[in-house]
């Protein structure tokens, strides 16, 4: 690894954030652990939804221990979980009910189910792909349309690898391009209502999907990999994290995928 990929960097905040409520589903690992790792860091409540429970608690012990750097003005427990799955819209409505009031919806959640050749995928595979990621999105979407106030956002996840697909992704790639496809339509449903929807599309982001799907299981293995990127690295799940937290804050800002790939797409 070259001297200038050792740089840390750190992405600006933005600090209105602070005393704001986020339910982040998909907050139990990766961007989505890093952005309620975040948002708690700026001195916002978090809600952290994923379907595991053991992951769950540990993601919200760990966000615990991260301290605001200002006082607390904040009423209740500022990080909380709730064990569901993302696209089952009555499990997700506790998450809401638990934080009584939400400004922001972050939706991280989604794998590789449906991934394979399609020769090899039957329906049922694809149609779980669309449940997770497009019917997540939905119910994400439903519950905050109607809850949240004036001035509050959802946020959704996608990838690079719908514009430069890979073999044996279509279907779960079928799926991330609808959410892209969601992400606009519902930015223009819910301007009226002076809710901002946008999506993040990510390049490779160093995280435990990433690391379980590409088999580079170590710090030295990910290096060498990513050293042949534009930047000379993958990126950090706490820089994928700031991009959503950028969306979340600028008030200007609605119907828009931005890719944060450290020019990955580019070359
Ligand atoms: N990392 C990358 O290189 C990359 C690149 C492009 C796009 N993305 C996308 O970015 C998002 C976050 O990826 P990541 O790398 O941070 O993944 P990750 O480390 O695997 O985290 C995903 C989180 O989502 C949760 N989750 C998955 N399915 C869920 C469901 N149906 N309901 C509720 N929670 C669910 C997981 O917990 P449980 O399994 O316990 O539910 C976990 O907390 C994903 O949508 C991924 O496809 C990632």
């Amino acid at each position: 690894m070259s001297a200038l990929a050792a740089i840390p960097v750190r992405s600006p905040l933005p600090a209105e954030l602070a005393g704001s409520t986020t339910v982040v589903v998909g907050g139990t690992s990766g961007i989505g652990l890093a952005a309620a790792t975040l948002l708690r860091r700026l001195g916002g409540r978090v809600v952290l939804v994923g379907r595991n429970p053991e992951r769950l608690a540990a993601a919200v012990a760990h966000v615990r221990e991260e301290k605001p750097a200002e006082g607390e003005p904040l009423l209740g427990e500022a990080v909380l979980g709730v064990a569901a799955d993302g696209a089952d819209e009555g499990a997700l409505a506790e998450a809401f009910d638990l934080a009584g009031s939400v400004d922001h919806v972050l939706v991280t959640s989604g794998g590789l189910t449906g991934a394979g050749p399609v020769t090899e995928v039957s329906a049922g595979d694809v149609r779980a792909a669309f449940e997770e990621r497009v019917l997540g999105a939905f119910a994400a979407a439903r519950l905050a349309a109607a809850r949240l106030s004036a001035g509050g956002t959802i946020t959704l996840t996608s990838g690079t690898h719908v514009l430069r697909p890979q073999p044996g992704m279509a279907g779960p790639l079928a799926a991330v391009g609808a959410v892209e496809t969601f992400t606009r339509a519902l930015a223009v449903e819910l301007a009226p209502r002076r809710l901002r929807v946008n999506a993040v599309r990510y390049g490779v982001i160093d995280t435990p999907l990433m690391r379980g799907a590409s088999g580079l299981a170590t710090d030295a293995a990910m290096a060498a990999a990513g050293a042949g990127t534009l930047l000379g690295r993958y990126g950090t799940a706490e820089e994928a994290a700031a991009s959503a937290l950028f969306l979340m804050a600028n008030a200007y800002v609605t119907g828009q995928v931005i890719t944060v790939d450290g020019g990955q797409s580019l070359v």
